[in-house]
């Protein structure tokens, strides 16, 4: 008798095992593993393995390159993403946490493609047409050639594209499609697989756009799109946090461009507005001659976009010292708290110290390490900081200040802000060109750093 096969899938990042473990050994993820079924493999016919003719292959230099055709999606900050738009015949990915607004900035494409006279069939498992309906109002969405389709069975969806051959397809989400004849429930890790491998051949077949919604599951008790980035051509992640009101869209994949770009927006009551100075939204309200707050310039991608980082130190009442970071990495913090202490002579075991960065923002590279320790030796003195300086530099466990990359960029984008001056590494300021107007001063460590701040 045949042996029963049975194949374990991680929800989490995809890795296939042929038994049950606790813990997936490719990501480490716990009680992420569930069981799939097994695919069925055909024996291919015997001429599919013979040699090809000469035919069959093309010179590279042979091989006609046309300009995609590309769907703008009227959204500047998601075309930028998208190197121009969503490219023809095929499948992008939107994924990010329930409630972040995949649905929203979905709807609003539809407004902008569809009032440019292309049919769009949206598909929706989630929400009931009524629903849909109710949020396009709230949006302004009025145009005529969106078609709403409540459905979760991938046969109901392949047929309704069938009948209305839309130039642009939206499912939304991907969890909630299930093919009939497979046991496994929505959701799960085959279902998802599946079902987008049926939209991505509707797309190739059809050279339909196609736009698949997939929510990121921290559980992983069901697939994310983790499962999915190598199958689709584009994959988009939303971020941000539900209680703050800034949003970023990030290409993790883009067979048709780079994924260097950002799209930063603001989640509105009618909507995503696009924020196209990130710098003067994150700055706005920025209080001046406060002590503990301190400018500086992160890369998101390949956009500068300056931070304003803030550090509240207190005398603490506890038998340890409490220690917070919000928008940066907690142990990144405590380390660059330590270099203070050791390094530059600040006394500060006994005190409270948080940090965090204004406006909602992620901050997750070293650049930013010299404002941090510049915020919180700024709030120890109780001293405020001149207000048109920018510091930059990554800090070392030895107090050295390093050099951070595309510095020109960075004071290039202070300077069209109004700052006037610029802390940075000692490493830096060899070619540091094109910074005209901009007063630059190089420190090799920490104290050198803290001497020019707190003059
Ligand atoms: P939604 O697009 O439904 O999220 P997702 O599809 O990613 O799960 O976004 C829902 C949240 O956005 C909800 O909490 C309400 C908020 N929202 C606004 O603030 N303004 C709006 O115009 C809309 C439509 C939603
Ligand atoms: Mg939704």
């Amino acid at each position: 008798m045949a042996k029963q096969r049975h194949l374990y899938v991680c929800s989490a990042c995809g890795y296939e095992t042929s038994g049950w473990l606790g813990k997936c050994p490719s990501c480490g993820a716990f009680g992420t593993l569930e069981e799939s079924e097994v695919p069925t493999v055909q024996a291919r016919p015997a001429a599919q393995t013979l040699p090809r003719g000469p035919e069959a292959f093309a010179a590279l230099r042979d091989v006609a390159v046309t300009d995609d055709t590309r769907l703008r999606t009227g959204i500047g900050e998601l075309d930028r993403v998208l190197c121009g738009g969503i490219v023809e015949g095929s499948l992008v990915l939107i994924g990010g946490d329930p409630g972040i607004g995949k649905s929203t900035i979905i709807l609003q494409i539809c407004q902008n493609i569809g009032q440019k006279g292309n049919k769009i069939l949206y598909v929706s498992g989630e929400e009931s047409v009524r629903q849909v309906k109710l949020r396009a109002e709230r949006l302004g969405v009025t145009t005529g050639n969106l078609l709403l389709l409540s459905e979760t069975s991938l046969e109901g969806v392949e047929q309704a594209v069938r009948q209305s051959s839309p130039r642009m397809l939206i499912v939304d989400s991907i969890q909630t499609i299930y093919r009939a004849e497979m046991a496994s429930a929505p959701g799960s890790v085959t279902q998802v697989r599946e079902c987008t491998a049926a939209f991505i051949r509707l797309a190739k077949g059809l050279n339909i756009s196609v736009i698949i919604v997939g929510h990121v599951t921290k559980e992983g008790a069901i697939a994310g799109p983790r499962v999915l980035e190598h199958m689709v051509d584009t994959v988009l992640y939303f971020e941000g946090e539900r209680g703050e009101s800034y949003r970023l869209i990030r290409a993790v994949k883009n067979r048709f461009g780079g994924t260097n770009e950002i799209g930063v927006f603001e989640m509105r009551e009618n909507g995503l507005a696009e924020i196209t100075n990130p710098s003067e939204y994150m700055l706005a309200g920025r209080p001046i001659n406060a002590s503990g707050s301190v400018v500086t310039c992160t890369v998101e991608g390949t956009r500068p976009i300056l931070a304003e980082v803030q550090a509240l130190v207190a005398p603490t009442g506890f038998g340890m010292p409490r220690r917070m970071a919000s928008g940066m990495d907690f142990n990144r913090v405590i380390m660059l708290i330590a270099v203070l202490e050791k390094k530059a002579g600040f006394q500060i075991a006994g005190y409270d110290s948080y940090v965090n960065v204004a406006g909602g923002m992620k901050i997750s590279e070293p650049a930013a390490d010299a404002a941090v320790v510049a915020a919180v030796a700024s709030s120890f003195k109780n001293k405020a900081l001149e207000p048109h300086t920018v510091i930059l530099g990554e800090i070392g466990l030895a107090g050295e200040m390093r050099a951070v990359t595309m510095a020109e960029r960075r004071v290039a984008e202070a300077r069209k802000l109004g700052f006037t001056q610029c802390v940075l590494p000692q490493a830096n300021l060899k070619g540091l060109r094109g910074v005209e107007g901009v007063r630059v001063f190089g420190a090799a460590n920490v104290r050198e750093m803290l001497q020019v701040v707190m003059m």
